[in-house]
């Protein structure tokens, strides 16, 4: 595995290896690798024939009062798990190269990216589609892999390449869970013992919502309503929204129908935890 640090070389690489007419697969990360990131790399390695995957903890998704220098880091540990997942191309940009200084041209997705967590987090969206736009001009893949997790981050990115003509393809691929239910986040790590105990209930609350869905309720008032007795019931929780939208254009829906996407954002203590469900309703 190559380890790249400037961008430049990057980019030389990836012009060379599609010179070759080889499929680059490109996984972005944060880092504090979990099993999460893990089975998206090996999802690249099989459809790619080169995996690229980024480690950039992006300073300009993170809001002033957010997490940006607690949020974990372990670079050493990373590169072993990245390298054994089978990523051939390890890129690790400096926050200078990202953005030098007066940086200031930035990617933004209208409306897509001011409603259900852009209402609580302001600007992460801008922060995120800037840095993956950018990344996508440095890694140049045809492959790019993301997690069902950050559902709504998927359909802001979809749309970004979409919409800016992104010569690739997104390929989303289902969010891994803990035994428990409790989907993998890196943030995981900030969760006491009794927290992570607690923090199942937000898989739980969706597989009840999945399970009343099934019996033929649509009604999303309802069911939003029984989430959140779940959730509340349980000690230390504190719910910024849950919301049934289409899954699309994330508009919310009063009668569910079509493929809806039910989120969620949920303090567990001082533990900020998202987590989503993809439904086909009849
Ligand atoms: O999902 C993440 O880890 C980040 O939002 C991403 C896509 C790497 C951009 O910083």
């Amino acid at each position: 595995m190559k380890i790249v640090k400037s961008i430049k070389e990057m980019q030389e690489i990836s012009i060379a290896l599609k010179r070759k007419g080889k499929i680059i697969g490109f996984v972005p990360t944060m880092g504090y690798l979990h099993e999460g990131h893990l089975s998206l790399i090996r999802l690249a390695k099989k459809k790619s024939d080169i995996v690229v995957v980024s480690i950039f903890v992006n300073p300009m998704q993170f809001g002033p009062k957010e997490d940006f220098k607690r949020y974990p880091r372990d670079l050493k540990r990373d590169t072993k798990l990245a390298r054994k997942a089978g990523c051939d191309v390890l890129f690790i940009p400096s926050q200078k190269q990202i953005y030098p200084d007066r940086f200031s041209a930035h990617v933004n997705v209208e409306k897509l990216s001011d409603t259900l967590e852009g209402k609580f987090r302001s600007g992460h969206f801008k922060g995120v589609t800037t840095v993956v736009a950018k990344l996508f001009n440095i890694v140049q893949p045809d492959l790019a892999f993301f997690g069902q997790k950050d559902a709504q981050q998927v359909v802001i990115i979809q749309k970004m390449a979409q919409d800016l003509n992104y010569n690739l393809k997104i390929i989303v691929a289902p969010t891994v869970r803990e035994p428990s239910g409790l989907a993998l986040s890196s943030r995981n790590i900030y969760l006491a013992e009794d927290e992570r105990k607690t923090a199942k209930v937000l898989f739980e609350s969706l597989q009840k919502a999945q399970s009343v869905i099934e019996q033929g309720e649509t009604n999303s008032f309802k069911i939003i309503h029984e989430m959140e007795k779940m959730i509340l019931s349980k000690p230390k929780t504190i719910i910024d929204y849950i919301a049934i939208t289409d899954s699309k254009t994330l508009e919310p829906l009063e009668k569910l129908s079509g493929e809806v996407l039910i989120s969620m954002a949920v303090f567990v203590g001082s533990t900020r935890l998202i987590d989503n469900l993809k439904l086909k309703v009849k």
